[in-house]
């Protein structure tokens, strides 16, 4: 498995104006490898990749640049037939609204039977529900038999982002795009279905491309980073290099926002690093550096055009003209 997404555009054409949520985004995603995609609120990670899936409601939006190979086919020149055939079994999904993506009249086992027999419409219903009973053991719910029977208002927030999980891995897909997977859970669920994930990572080469705010989840469980910006991927590389050696203003400056328990040096009641000033409108962008109007290190040269990528160490890049 290999996902590739290059150069890839994407508008929604609005009202308002042509709103550009997706400029340029080049990502790639090797098997059993999870790259995580870090960025502000608007800074286009669910519709990049939404785009994988065909996805993007259209109109208003339409990509107007780019491709997306998926083990060496160009997904975004699929029949929506032919996607159907991906959509949840090569490649599942987790959405950011996990809490309004469970049906409330159906049982969690008739919506995981549901969206396996899709895929495998030849599987009995004694079969079909063991899969989805084993699918729910997977993820961490315990007495799966029994839970197979309740309605997602009978489960806890936590057990129904694990029937989520359960729906969309249980056509064992390849890659799984996770969008915001823990954000309304508590930090100790968070861990448990951040460790779900490593473990399918670990066991079937599942590929992952995990999207958060949070970089403290990005560094305990993702190989590589994206950090996006206005729609552009500002800087890539190891997880390793880029909490270590971070390059970009924006990426230090989201750094420099992790709040540490044990921090020392930071006397108490002082407040937490914020980034200053706001994502500009993406109905407007500038010709130059979309970061330009937050940055401490900006140049005049910075408003001449979109900076390019340089490598600066081992699969590192940066898009900034300026960096230290
Ligand atoms: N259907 C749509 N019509 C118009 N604009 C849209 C539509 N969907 C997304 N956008 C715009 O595209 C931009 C990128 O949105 P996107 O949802 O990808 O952001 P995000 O990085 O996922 O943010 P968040 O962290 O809040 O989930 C935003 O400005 C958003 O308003
Ligand atoms: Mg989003």
């Amino acid at each position: 498995m290999r996902l590739q997404i290059k150069d890839l555009w994407v508008e929604f054409h609005t009202f308002d104006g042509v709103v550009k949520a997706v400029n340029g985004v080049t990502l790639d995603v090797a098997e059993g490898e999870i790259l995580g995609i870090v960025g502000e609120s608007g800074s286009g990670k669910s519709v990049a990749t939404h785009a994988i899936l065909g996805l993007v409601p259209m109109p208003p939006g339409k990509i107007s640049k780019g491709e997306i190979l998926f083990e060496g086919e160009n997904l975004l020149t699929k029949s929506e037939e032919e996607l159907n055939k991906i959509r949840g079994r090569s490649i599942g999904m987790i959405f950011q609204e996990p809490m309004t993506s469970l049906n409330p009249v159906f049982t969690i086992g008739d919506q995981i039977v549901e969206a396996l027999k899709i895929h495998f419409p030849h599987l009995n219903k004694l079969e079909a529900k063991q899969r989805a009973v084993d699918a729910l053991k997977q993820v961490g719910i315990p007495s799966p038999e029994s839970r197979f029977d309740c309605y997602p208002h009978e489960l806890s927030g936590g057990m129904r982002q694990r029937a989520m999980i359960a729906i969309s891995l249980v056509c064992d897909p390849k890659l799984l795009i996770a969008d915001e997977p823990t954000t309304a859970l508590d930090v100790t669920i968070q861990a448990q279905i951040l460790d779900i994930i490593n473990d399918l990572r670990e066991k079937r080469k599942l590929s992952v491309i995990l999207i958060t705010h949070d970089l403290a989840i990005i560094s305990e469980t993702a190989d590589k980073v994206a950090v996006m910006y206005a729609g552009r991927v500002v800087e890539s590389g190891p997880v390793e290099e880029i909490f270590s050696n971070p390059k970009h203003p924006y990426t230090k400056g989201l750094l420099k926002c992790i709040p540490h328990v044990d921090e020392q040096s930071r006397p108490k009641g002082e407040r937490l690093n914020t980034i200053e000033g706001t994502v500009p409108d993406l109905r407007s962008l500038p010709p130059g550096c979309a970061f330009y109007n937050r940055c401490s290190r900006k140049i005049d040269s910075c408003l001449d055009k979109v900076p390019y990528f340089i490598n600066c160490g081992a699969e590192h890049f940066v898009s900034c003209i300026n960096v230290e």
